[in-house]
């Protein structure tokens, strides 16, 4: 008898997974950090099989501590860090080069070239994107270029390219399975939207040879079984596979078009479902493939800020002035408010709605009387300004006025934040019962593959209110202290040569 859904959410921080029964309770939960690579300013990377070792690792935790046996599993559901780029040698299994981080700027001048080629246009039209290192096709390139004899190996067909998910999958299936999904192919920069194909136009622009790449498929379907011998011994259905944005849009049952969703994760991401339409974002807003399901696709309005929680881990690991990121609400609380002071976490450029990638963090409007409370504020306030910022360009170009805002992702628990979120946009803030929703929504996707549930009206119906954030501020001080924002992100754009 099957009894639950394992969830595996391969984020930019952490390996973590988790098991839900039918009720969609999470049933246990276990998370792991993995290192971050930096090797020069404005790079970053993950090593591809320490995150295999990582993800290993807190399965087989979670199935130890929660004493379930793993033919109780009806099948798995992978979410991940989005475009964060693999290539590894397929005969070998190994990767060829470290995996280079969505956040990673080091093919900035790759983009520059592209724009100067007059790409922009044509990126946009087909991929829903905008030119900018983000996104996995110029780190493609950039792995080709740059790892001794990478080119030619992947010409000839023995090098494979995936975003974690993929990695994942291959592993997972002992190197039998080379697939992705629509959610995690849109943000590869070399996928049609439209057409919903791999672009040939794209991939001679990057030239990058379109037999690395892998197949993209469905959401919600069976990919291919576990392999015994590297699953514990159990051939379990992997059936779901969503972006972790994409995921926690689903997770929140946000499945009618209008429906928008934030996340508080490393970065801070706005996603509003717009159904079978794509909208072109005039505000510097990204189309995306919110997921594939039974054929038919559903697309999204996209509002990507680089660094949110991040922010907070900055203070913990970087400046050393909290211990534990959920520290930072009660040295917040200590003082009424940031005293003028920003923060602009723009540690690796902005993205959505500024693209700028060569912008770096600051903070301003210290003074004699800063202290360090003052500086955990201001960078909480942080998350709440990046969504503004994001949410004014989504109300211009859906033309809709969203009445509210459902959230999700670690920093939720923060009530200061949220009713700071709250006031600052003037629109309520829904906080759900589970704000595990990244892993949630794969868990739903792999539930639906498998008949585990049944339908996603059955899923919507159980998307329970914890906490609503009513506004509460006067729009004069919301005024100026957005201005004051506004002002401080002017000051970090174009910095690095
Ligand atoms: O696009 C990057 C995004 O998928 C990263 O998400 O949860 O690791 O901040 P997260």
């Amino acid at each position: 008898m099957k009894k639950y859904v394992m969830a595996l959410d391969q984020g930019t921080t952490s390996c973590r997974a988790i098991l839900f029964d039918k009720e969609s309770k999470i049933v246990g939960v276990t998370q792991k950090e993995f290192t971050q690579i930096y090797p020069k300013a404005g790079w970053v990377e993950h090593d591809a099989d320490e995150i295999w070792s990582t993800q290993y690792g807190v399965i087989a935790e979670l199935i130890a501590k929660t004493g379930i046996k793993v033919d109780e599993i009806a099948s798995i559901g992978i979410t991940n860090q989005r475009e964060t780029t693999v290539v590894w040698d397929k005969n070998t299994g190994k990767p060829v080069y470290n995996a280079i981080v969505w956040q990673c700027r080091r093919t900035t001048t790759i983009c520059d070239d592209l724009k100067a080629k007059g790409y922009e246009d044509v990126v946009r039209e087909k991929t829903g994107l905008v030119v900018d290192a983000y996104f996995s096709g110029t780190k493609v390139k950039w792995i080709l270029d740059n790892v001794e004899g990478a080119r030619a190996k992947a010409e000839k067909g023995e090098l494979l390219f995936g975003t974690t998910d993929t990695w994942l999958i291959w592993k997972l299936t002992g190197g039998k399975v080379h697939v992705t999904d629509y959610s995690n192919a849109s943000r590869t920069m070399m996928f049609n939207i439209r057409e919903l194909h791999w672009d040939k136009e794209l991939l001679e622009m990057l030239d990058v040879p379109q037999k690395m790449l892998p197949e993209v498929r469905n959401s919600s379907e069976v990919y291919g079984n576990t392999d015994a011998g590297v699953f514990l011994g159990f051939e379990v259905p992997i059936a779901g596979v969503a972006g972790d944005q994409q995921a926690a849009l689903f997770g929140q049952a946000c499945y009618e078009p209008g429906d928008a969703k934030n996340t508080y994760g490393t970065g801070c991401f706005m996603l509003m479902n717009t159904g079978s339409k794509i909208y072109t974002s005039k505000h510097g807003l990204l189309t995306t493939i919110a997921w594939g399901i039974d054929g038919k696709v559903e697309y999204a309005l996209e509002g990507s800020t680089f660094i949110a929680g991040a922010a907070i881990q900055w203070l913990r690991d970087g400046l050393k002035i909290i211990d534990v990121a959920p520290d930072s609400e009660y040295y917040a609380k200590k003082v009424k408010d940031s005293d003028g002071v920003y923060f602009v976490p723009a540690f690796v450029g902005l993205g959505a709605p500024y693209w700028d990638m060569r912008a770096r963090g600051g903070i301003f409007g210290l003074t004699r009387g800063t202290t360090k409370y003052h500086i955990i504020r201001a960078a909480l306030d942080s998350l709440a300004y990046q969504t503004k910022d994001v949410l004014g360009s989504m109300e211009a170009d859906s033309g809709i006025s969203l009445k509210s805002l459902r959230v999700d992702g670690g920093a939720v628990a923060n009530n200061l934040l949220m009713q700071f979120q709250a006031d600052i946009l003037g629109t309520r803030v829904d906080r759900p019962e589970i704000i595990e929703t990244t892993a949630l929504g794969a868990a739903y996707l792999a539930g639906l593959a498998v008949g585990f549930w049944k339908s996603k009206e059955e899923l919507a119906s159980r998307w329970l209110l914890d906490r609503r954030f009513e506004p509460d501020m006067e729009e004069e001080k919301k005024a100026k202290l957005y201005k004051g924002w506004l002002k401080a992100v002017e000051r970090t754009k174009d910095w690095e040569d």
